[in-house]
């Protein structure tokens, strides 16, 4: 169990390695420990190491970087920054203008929720059930786990969650008050769910019909998971709004809110993040977003995920209840806990996370060679066969 899916675990709070197995280094799909031992990551990196441990052309841009600058406040302009920015907007449709730039997942959907509210002048943030957008106390808001929001009441008012993939509350829950719409395309914390193509549309026409905004949370689905640069182009419902975090700088701490054309002007208010798009984290993104285009990594996703759903959902039916993905982000719903599996795995040398108390996350690196795939995925036959 991870401190980021295990609520019983005071997360960062816990002093040194606690305990748990010290990781040292990486390189590709693999991390080593300290006795020089190697694990294959099949979700350890929490979906950051798209590219890897240290991909070895972001290590290259960052070291470049660090020569030239490392840090410069938003108030002037950075070449890195200027041609990070494009680059990432020219791989989204043209409806999109602008991007705040952050250090992390939850700051980059705080950012949606200012957006939303201060563009429509509303309030309210309709959100999923089993959705996870985030720790800090309005994305904390907008996430559903009970465990999580509890010690921390009051959270934000105004949010209101809506079964996920329900066509009809969706619809109900937007009304003239709504300000934001916040759904991930697929689900990644609440246990890998696909959101319906119905749902996703009737999302939109929710939102042009009531005048609130749309958002999408890519941060875990997003830059290639899925099969697709983002997720999004799964279903061609394109929202006002695209949070991005995770792997865009190859593994260094960003987040992005993508904003549609048109809402920037109309911002009332101000934010700002001292951190968020340094030139250093900005060439990181620019070599990062080169190697998933140029590589075709999400096709690599496509091909490697479609290989593994169709040998996954072939355990056998006893042990499994579900076996549900994307490209390589997929879930193996099992009848019992999931953690002797992960356990186990650990132990044949890799490593898992959970989605839940039954839910085996996986999340590979897109760079992880079909050889490693294969054995990841012969792993699990063999642990859920033996278990
Ligand atoms: C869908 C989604 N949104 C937001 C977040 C929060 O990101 P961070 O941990 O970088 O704040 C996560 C983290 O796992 C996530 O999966």
């Amino acid at each position: 169990m991870t401190p980021d899916e295990s609520p019983s675990v005071p997360l960062e709070f816990a002093s040194a390695s606690s305990g748990r197995r010290v990781i040292v280094r990486g390189e590709g799909a693999r991390l080593f420990d300290a006795d020089g031992r190697a694990y294959v990551d099949l979700g350890a990196t929490h979906g950051v190491g798209n590219l890897g441990a240290n991909p070895p052309e972001v290590v290259r841009a960052v070291e470049r970087q660090m020569h030239e600058l490392v840090y410069l406040g938003s108030g002037y302009a950075s070449p890195v920054r200027t041609a990070f920015l494009e680059r990432l907007l020219s791989l989204l449709p043209p409806s999109f203008g602008s991007v705040f730039l952050s250090n992390s997942g939850t700051e980059a959907v705080e950012a949606a929720i200012k957006v939303a509210r201060s563009v429509t002048d509303r309030s309210k943030v309709v959100a999923a059930m089993r959705g996870f957008h985030g720790r800090t106390m309005g994305s904390l808001s907008a996430t559903w786990r009970r465990e999580f929001r509890e010690p921390f009441e009051p959270l934000v008012p105004g949010f209101a969650h809506v079964p996920y993939n329900d066509v009809a509350a969706l619809e109900a829950a937007v009304d003239g008050s709504t300000a934001l719409v916040l759904l991930e395309p697929v689900q990644g914390e609440g246990g890998i769910h696909m959101a319906s193509e119905a749902y996703l549309r009737a999302a939109r026409a929710a939102c042009d019909r009531s005048g609130a905004l749309l958002a999408f949370d890519e941060v875990q689905c997003g830059l290639g998971r899925t099969g697709r640069l983002f997720a999004f182009e799964r279903w061609g419902v394109v929202p006002d709004l695209l949070v991005l975090a995770k792997s865009l700088a190859g593994g260094l701490p960003i987040g992005a809110t993508v904003i549609g054309r048109g809402f920037v002007p109309r911002f009332r208010g101000s934010h700002h993040s001292t951190f968020g798009g340094s030139p250093l984290v900005c060439a990181a993104g620019l070599a990062a977003i080169e190697q998933l285009v140029r590589d075709r990594l999400p096709e690599r996703a496509d091909r490697l995920g479609t290989l593994g759903l169709d040998r996954l959902r072939a355990l056998p039916p006893t042990k499994v209840r579900e076996v549900r993905g994307l490209g390589l982000m997929i879930g193996v719903e099992f009848r019992d806990k999931v953690g002797p599996i992960l356990a186990a795995l650990e132990s044949r040398g890799f490593l898992a996370i959970p989605a839940g108390a039954t839910v085996l996350r996986l999340l590979p690196p897109l760079v992880i060679t079909d050889a490693e795939w294969d054995a990841g995925l012969t792993a699990i036959e063999e642990v859920v066969a033996g278990g």
